[in-house]
């Protein structure tokens, strides 16, 4: 299902500054390579993951959930001097390609990947985050959620993918929708937080500390 029109989705690409011709390389790779294209965030939620990078002034960008590193590369856009990207990844074969993107980018030295278990990983890494893209399996999200939440800056934002399940939240029907609609509801009404729920794509939520 697609929860914008196809021209409009088209319209809303063509109306969004192009990504460098090295980033749409990886797409067109990852595409080729990979199984699921359908992961990847591609150009206008890229652009925006950049911009929101750019705008927060982010020095410490987290990601969980890396697939090809096409979102990490367009995050590591917007860093000032100084910031980076830590990306998190259980799969070695996603990591492996990711990794051979990073080294190629221009700006993949302001990227490290960890390979593990994306929870465990965020135990481990200090704080604070300034800006967390979650873009993990989605039965993770709460605990994504809370680990995140905790070491967030005063002023950082959490930036939640897939929140509409292709619009599945609205009758769910696998754990991962019933997971994920548990969760909106949880966000609207959590009193530690502002969340505002974007239909960019298929669901972006932002989340800021209230
Ligand atoms: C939707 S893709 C990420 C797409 C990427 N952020 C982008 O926008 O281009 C989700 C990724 O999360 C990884 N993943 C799933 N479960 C994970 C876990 N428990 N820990 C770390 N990574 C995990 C998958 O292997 C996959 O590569």
């Amino acid at each position: 299902m697609d929860l914008v029109r196809p021209d409009v989705d088209a319209y809303a690409t063509e109306h969004t500054t192009p990504p460098p011709g090295w980033l749409d390389r990886v797409h067109a790779e990852a595409v080729a390579d990979l199984p699921y294209a359908s992961m990847l965030s591609g150009p206008v939620v890229g652009r925006l993951l950049q911009t929101l990078v750019a705008v927060t002034q982010a020095r410490l960008v987290v990601e969980v959930g890396t697939y090809a590193g096409y979102s990490a590369l367009a995050m590591a856009q917007g860093l000032p001097p100084g910031g980076r990207v830590v990306t998190l990844e259980l799969d070695e074969g996603h990591a492996d390609f990711a990794q051979r993107q990073f080294d190629a980018s221009p700006v993949g030295d302001r990227i490290e990947l960890v390979r593990g278990p994306a929870l465990e990983s965020l135990e481990r890494l200090d704080g604070p985050y300034d800006l967390v893209f979650i873009d993990a399996d989605k039965v993770g999200y709460p605990d994504y959620y809370e680990a995140a939440l905790a070491k967030l800056a005063p002023h950082g934002l959490i930036v939640a993918d897939n929140t509409l399940r292709d619009g599945n939240v609205l009758d769910p029907r696998t754990d991962a929708d019933r997971t994920i609609a548990a969760l909106n509801r949880a966000w609207a009404t959590d009193e530690r937080v502002v969340a505002t729920q974007l239909t960019v794509r298929d669901g972006l939520t932002l989340i800021r500390r209230a």
